[in-house]
């Protein structure tokens, strides 16, 4: 493996400022911005993808705390302009999509302003607001200037992974991470 080849892991503390500098780069009317510390706080919920000892793409895994039922949704998905089309957010979802089943989630959320086509492509469906969980609803309503065109997007972790990423749409969406 090269320098130049790309490596998916999970974030840690040193890259922070990396994740913030990545996001820098993101257009802001696709993307909620984060600050430093809210990426800090947060820094065990990120996978990462790094080229060269850069951060070029990243997700984050946030739990909803006071769901009965376990869930979360996938945030902050965002790859440098100059890294896109080469599957490396798909690899990044593709795991956290894995690390949630993995901790037993039933359900995953996501909320987008203008990638609903793509998140469809790993199995994700369009929900009613009123299908959010309540938690979530609640944090929508405080921000929702920056929220009020986003759509809500549900995928059933009881879906094999099989069906769910490669069956619904074959090769789609990106190509492997090392391509
Ligand atoms: C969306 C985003 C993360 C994709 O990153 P990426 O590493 O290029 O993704 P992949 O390489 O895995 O997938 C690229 C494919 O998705 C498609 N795609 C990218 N953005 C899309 C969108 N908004 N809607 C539908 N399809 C999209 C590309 O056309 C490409 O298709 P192709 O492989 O057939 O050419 C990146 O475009 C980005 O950072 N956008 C700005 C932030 C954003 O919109 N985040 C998602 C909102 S929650």
């Amino acid at each position: 493996m090269n320098a130049s080849t790309p490596v998916s892991r999970p974030a840690g503390s040193a890259d922070i400022d990396r994740i913030a500098l990545l996001l820098d780069s993101i257009e802001p009317e696709r993307l909620l911005r984060r600050t430093r510390l809210q990426i800090q706080s947060d820094i065990d919920q990120y996978q990462v993808c790094e080229v060269d000892g850069r951060v070029v793409s990243c997700t984050a895994l946030s739990p909803y705390r006071r769901c009965t039922s376990p869930s979360g949704e996938i945030a902050c998905v965002a790859t440098h302009p100059d890294f896109r089309g080469r599957g490396l957010a798909a690899d990044l979802i593709r795991r956290q999509i894995e690390r949630a089943r993995g901790r037993g989630w039933a359900v995953l959320y996501v909320l987008t302003r203008s990638a609903a086509d793509w998140f469809a492509a790993f199995g994700f469906e369009s929900i009613e607001l009123s299908a959010l969980p309540a938690e979530r609803r609640r944090r929508l309503q405080s921000d929702s200037l920056r929220c009020s065109q986003a759509l809500q997007l549900r995928l059933n972790l009881a879906v094999s992974e099989r069906q769910a990423v490669s069956e619904v749409q074959p090769g789609f969406p990106g190509r492997p991470a090392s391509a």
